[in-house]
């Protein structure tokens, strides 16, 4: 199963997103990272409406209350929980996890892009 690793855990911020790119010829980030409560969560940067990349701006995938996620083209909420879509033109819908593990100081997705590297 490859791995990748993304960054450092100390770089992770309580209450922040943060974006990933794991392809070489990725425009936009691949995965995206939200650190809340001691947790991490991780899911593909697609969002279920159009699989488009759902940042307002580089590391931003939170709502102004960072209590959600929220894809930046046509505002659809999801749960930072689970990834599932409570609101907008996917509703119902879930964002894709991405297994993650902690490794001697480091954040690692495991087969962070799986069988779908589109
Ligand atoms: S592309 Fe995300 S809500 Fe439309």
């Amino acid at each position: 199963m490859p791995e990748h690793r993304l960054c450092p855990l100390v770089d992770l911020l309580e209450g922040q997103s943060k974006g990933f790119t794991i392809r070489p010829d990725s425009r936009y980030a691949d995965i995206l990272i939200v650190y809340t409560q001691q947790r991490i969560h991780a899911y593909r940067n697609r969002c279920p409406h159009t699989g488009a990349p759902m940042e307002w701006e580089p590391d931003r995938f939170l709502d102004y209350t960072s209590t959600m996620i929220q894809c930046g083209i046509h505002g659809a909420l999801f749960r930072i929980e689970d990834g599932y879509c409570v609101s907008g033109p996917c509703v119902r819908q879930s964002l894709h996890r991405v297994t993650v593990i902690e490794r001697g100081g480091w954040l690692i997705a495991l087969d962070p892009l799986g069988r779908d590297d589109g």
